[in-house]
């Protein structure tokens, strides 16, 4: 499926066009792009499709005194948020949400793909509590295979989790159709749906590994 098939076949696929999101996915394209410099980036783009990702949470107005008046006006609701993330790469990406909710609990999801395979296999997996009653925001930069999101969410889920939403930065065509093949409930906020994944389940044009240039590995 092209991209355009993929936000006309999903309406839960919420494709973040601004030009602001669209810049600095470009510059995490660039080969040349420094590991500091694409660190940096990588937290700005996680607070940015963080705020498309939880336009929707619940507000309720209390009484506020103003140097004038009382007004009545919103806070957040108060149902708490986790944000997940999925080992290595995630963690760059939470870091950016987190700016949005300082307070908010963190999980961490450890997956590795294995390169035979291309499974994921999980060797860390450590949740606050009542993950039920809470936000529970998955993120992972690359949604390549969906293998890892599919199997992270099936933990969430099996834990109790209820209201779920991921956000990654690149995503392959075949990636999405997999994830909701196996997750139809939950939404996805992505920054670019790229052409494909190649025959290393890397996605083209994509970033390369992320993890890797995140951390200045390899
Ligand atoms: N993980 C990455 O870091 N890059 C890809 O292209 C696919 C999966």
């Amino acid at each position: 499926m092209t991209r355009d098939e993929i936000v006309t076949r999903y309406s839960d696929v919420y494709l973040v066009e601004h030009p602001f999101v669209q810049h600095k996915l470009t510059s995490l394209r660039d080969k040349n792009t420094s590991t500091r410099e694409f660190r940096m980036l990588v937290e700005e783009l996680g607070t940015l499709i963080g705020y498309e990702a939880t336009r929707d949470l619940e507000t309720i107005d209390i009484a506020v005194e103003t140097p004038l008046e009382t007004a009545m006006s919103p806070v957040l609701k108060g149902k708490k948020l986790c944000i997940v993330t999925i080992m290595r790469a995630g963690n760059g990406l939470a870091e950016g949400v987190l700016k949005l909710s300082p307070s908010a609990r963190v999980g961490h999801v450890g997956m590795y793909r294995d390169p035979e395979t291309k499974k994921p296999v999980e060797y860390y997996l450590k949740m606050p509590h009542s993950v039920e009653e809470r936000t529970i925001i998955v993120v992972d930069p690359m949604l390549a295979t969906g293998n890892s999101a599919i199997a992270a969410i099936d933990k969430m889920k099996g834990m109790g989790a209820k209201d779920i939403r991921f956000i990654c930065l690149f995503a392959a065509p075949e990636g999405i159709e997999a994830f909701k093949e196996a997750h139809s409930d939950v939404p996805i906020y992505v920054g670019s749906i790229d052409r494909e994944l190649d025959e290393k389940a890397y996605i083209r044009p994509g970033v390369g590994d992320a993890g890797d240039r995140i951390y200045g590995t390899r």
